[in-house]
């Protein structure tokens, strides 16, 4: 396993659509586990393959549970089916070190994809797990939080003794 060092703006492949995984190879096995290793590193939530500099259709979500493990997912070709209500969140992104804004997701989606076997997965997610399903698979369509804001004035610096830790990834 690598770490992989995580591109940030203005690189320009952040901003690429990525291309739809068609084989289940062992290339993407080991740059999932890669993607693992990375986000560990960098004790993120979420990861997007084009952050570490290859555009294709693959994201990672680690989401912390009280006194258990993570919940994990590595998603291949993620769509989201459906979204439903919406709320304020506050957000950052490991791609724009040292921002927090504040932006419009759902309450709660659908999403379908496939898993590390190739298999068709479907899930239904809420709070912080819907927003990083919606973060990670923005950064597949060259999107990020940033293009959400309503104004400049929604984004600040982030202060790390103050603020808790909202970056998606
Ligand atoms: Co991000």
């Amino acid at each position: 396993m690598a770490i992989i060092p995580i591109r940030t703006v203005p690189d320009p492949v952040l901003r690429q659509k990525a291309r739809r995984i068609k084989t289940v190879d062992r290339t993407i096995s080991r740059l999932i586990e890669d993607m693992w290793e990375t986000l560990r590193t960098v004790n993120g939530i979420g990861l997007a393959a084009p952050q570490v500099g290859v555009p294709i259709r693959l994201i990672v979500i680690s989401i912390p549970r009280k006194e258990q493990n993570n919940e994990e997912y590595a998603i291949i070709n993620p769509e989201v089916l459906r979204r439903k209500g919406e709320r304020i969140v506050k957000e950052g992104c490991l791609s724009i070190p040292g921002y927090i804004g504040e932006i419009k997701r759902s309450e709660s989606v659908r999403v379908k994809g496939l898993d590390p076997a190739g298999k068709e997965i479907k899930l239904r997610a809420e709070e912080l797990l819907a927003q990083a399903l919606e973060h990670e698979i923005d950064h597949l369509n060259g999107v990020l939080y940033v293009d959400r804001l309503e104004s400049q004035d929604k984004l600040h610096k982030a202060e790390p003794e103050i603020e808790p830790k909202p970056e998606m990834g």
